[in-house]
């Protein structure tokens, strides 16, 4: 495949990073060499870590490429009739704003923990979240994401320390025993991982129609495949 790289900032470097690392053919589109509809077209697929405003000056020429999108700009909303766009002009785009492969698995734990309810009657969860100083929001979109996937009124603390990339910690506590779930992210590289699976399931994945996907569905149905019942 050849990839349209747009961005690389802190998380679009570490997915030239990965594209370098595994020989992938690229051309990075940056501030100093801005995309034309031209140049997106020789590429197979796109992969956006343009801020979300920069990313709608460039949203039409996305539309227009009709090539596949990748996208992990956050920020903005896509428009409402943008799928139903897609669909009609054959085109395939997928979304996230966490692109995490973790993430989707620690998602499947957190439904499971979710079921405490129907075997203990005398139980609590704590989430607790960690990460760097210069991270201005708490709790942090993500622990908000888990409370959301187990919903419960779980009290959420954060914390804030040095350059940490982020942590999130699930405790269920009954009077006699505590289960810990605990998710470290070391690298913004889980996020160019995430992406370049996204890209290979955007080509190759024939069962992905045209449309706008969410990247967690796409991931949903990879594990679901072959599972017993
Ligand atoms: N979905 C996810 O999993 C995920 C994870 C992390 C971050 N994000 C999101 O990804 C986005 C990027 O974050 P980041 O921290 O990597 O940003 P960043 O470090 O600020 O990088 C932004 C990139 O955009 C380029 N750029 C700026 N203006 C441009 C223009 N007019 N034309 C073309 N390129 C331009 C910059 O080019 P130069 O290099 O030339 O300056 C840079 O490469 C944010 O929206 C962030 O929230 C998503």
């Amino acid at each position: 495949m050849k990839v349209a790289l747009l961005g690389k900032g802190k998380t679009g470097g570490k997915v030239l990073e990965l594209l370098v690392e595994r020989c992938i053919e690229h051309t990075v589109f940056d501030s100093t060499n801005q995309p034309t509809l031209e140049k997106l077209k020789e590429h197979d697929v796109m992969i956006c870590f343009l801020s979300g405003v920069v990313f709608n000056q460039y949203f039409q020429l996305c539309l227009d490429s009709k090539i596949p999108l990748i996208c992990g700009s956050t920020g903005f909303d896509f428009p409402s009739s943008l799928s139903q766009e897609l669909k009609a002009k054959k085109i395939k785009w997928i979304y996230a704003t966490n692109f995490s492969l973790g993430m989707n698995l620690v998602q499947q734990m957190i439904l499971i923990m979710k079921e405490a309810s129907k075997i203990f009657s005398d139980f609590n969860f704590s989430l607790h979240e960690i990460h760097h100083i210069n991270k201005l929001d708490a709790p942090s979109g993500t622990a908000l994401s888990w409370k959301l996937w187990l919903d419960s009124d779980v009290h959420i603390t954060s914390e804030r320390i040095g350059d940490v990339t982020g942590i999130h910690e699930l405790k269920l506590s009954t009077p006699y025993e505590e289960i810990y779930l605990k998710h470290s992210a070391l690298d913004r590289k889980i996020f160019a991982e995430g992406a370049l699976f996204a890209a290979d399931k955007i080509l190759n994945d024939k069962t992905i129609a045209p449309g706008l996907h969410l990247f967690q569905d796409v991931v949903q149905r990879v594990l679901n495949q072959g599972t017993i019942k």
